[in-house]
């Protein structure tokens, strides 16, 4: 490597212990056949990354490690300029979950945070479809029936069908607005709670926009397709719970701790609500004894249900595309922070990339 070399960081957890991929094909031949651009894996599972690696690399590509303010407190030994010794221009987030990573920590330092919603929006909407289906046509109950012989308890268990029922999106946003598309077909109301969307984009969906509390009430199928914010956080509670239709099912495939789970496993356990569909937890992975892993009417993915091929193969790809265009002295297309954009050292950096580059 040179002093103009523009590097590049993946966070370890891409890797298994023997350095393999762990995700397939997430495009690294993209990084290897960009000019003046090093990469490497940063070693082992971090919980955080340090301000060390922020004083090595241009571009960070993260999975779970978090980015806090502690990140650029600039106790490295990097030639960077601006706030501590970092020379961190971004961090391209390896989806579109921002919860780990301290916005406004990442602005003060000129720091882009990129997220992927082109390459994540379908992989989610899809599984939170599946989990509707699967939940309702009572998937895992009838497998296991099947398994075990006994085919004498199918009428104990009948499923809930799709048409003419109502679905609740909590959270109008890309993978909202996608899972809203992808029902057409199968002649639902759609009904949606989201206090930021525009009335606009609901009605062009065919949505009807109502409150938080009229959606739990009225929603055979309620999706969770939220941000996870400190709005967000335990949204849905006992109260908004106790609301919905015994014969309702909860789908959540956002994050956690928009729904408080002791309330969730209580209501299920009661027969208040009829199921539930989580690939995600508000501790992940949840502790063995949790007593929603013990539950017949709840369908769970690993948080991981969105994981295939297409997902990952989509997902590096627009990540490292990301980093390229910083590497080019260029804004990538989606910043959530884009205040970042006005950061002078933010812009001396890519002016000073976009020389190398040419
Ligand atoms: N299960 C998985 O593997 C997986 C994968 C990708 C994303 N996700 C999660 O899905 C979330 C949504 O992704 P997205 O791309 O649609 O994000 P997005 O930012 O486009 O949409 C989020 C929506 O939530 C809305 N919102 C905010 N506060 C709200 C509130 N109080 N009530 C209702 N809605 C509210 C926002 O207005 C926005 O429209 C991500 O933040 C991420 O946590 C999960």
């Amino acid at each position: 490597m040179n002093n103009r070399d523009f590097r590049v960081g993946l966070t370890g957890d891409f890797v298994d212990a023997d350095g393999k991929v762990r995700y397939g094909n997430i495009r690294l031949d993209l990084l290897d056949d960009a000019p003046g651009v090093k990469w490497n894996f940063l070693d082992g599972d971090l919980d955080e990354i340090s301000p060390a690696t922020a004083s090595e690399y241009d571009a960070l590509v993260v999975l779970e490690p978090r980015v806090t303010r502690h990140t650029f407190s600039g106790s490295g030994s990097g030639s960077g300029s601006g706030s501590g010794d970092s020379r961190l221009s971004i961090v391209s987030r390896f989806g579109v979950g921002y919860d780990s990573v301290d916005l406004d920590a990442c602005t003060d330092s000129g720091v882009i945070v990129s997220i992927t919603p082109d390459a994540s929006r379908r992989p989610v909407s899809t599984v939170a479809l599946m989990l509707l289906l699967a939940t309702g046509h009572k998937l895992l109950i009838k497998d296991r029936m099947t398994r075990d012989n006994r085919w004498d308890l199918r009428g104990q268990h009948m499923g809930v069908g799709v048409t003419g029922r109502t679905l609740g999106i909590v959270g109008l946003g890309n993978i909202g607005r996608d899972l809203a598309k992808l029902v057409v077909p199968l002649e639902m109301k759609i009904i949606a709670a989201d206090p930021y969307v525009d009335a606009s984009v609901a009605d062009e969906l065919g949505v009807e926009l109502v409150g938080l509390d009229e959606l739990m009430t009225r929603a055979d199928f309620v999706v969770v397709t939220a941000a996870l914010t400190e709005g967000t956080r335990g949204l849905i509670g006992a109260a908004e719970l106790a609301a919905m239709k015994p014969t309702a099912f909860l789908i959540n495939v956002a994050r956690g701790p928009i729904v408080d789970q002791i309330a969730l496993t209580a209501a299920l356990s009661s027969g208040a609500l009829a199921g539930a569909g989580l690939d995600v937890f508000e501790k992940e992975p949840p502790d063995p004894d949790d007593p929603i892993l013990k539950l017949d009417n709840v369908t769970l993915g690993p948080h991981g249900l969105t994981w295939t091929d297409e997902a990952f193969r989509r997902v590096g790809e627009t990540a490292i595309r990301s980093v390229l265009d910083v590497a080019a002295g260029k804004l990538p297309p989606v910043i959530v922070n884009r205040a970042v954009a006005e950061s002078p050292e933010l812009l001396n950096r890519l002016a000073g990339y976009g020389e190398a580059a040419n």
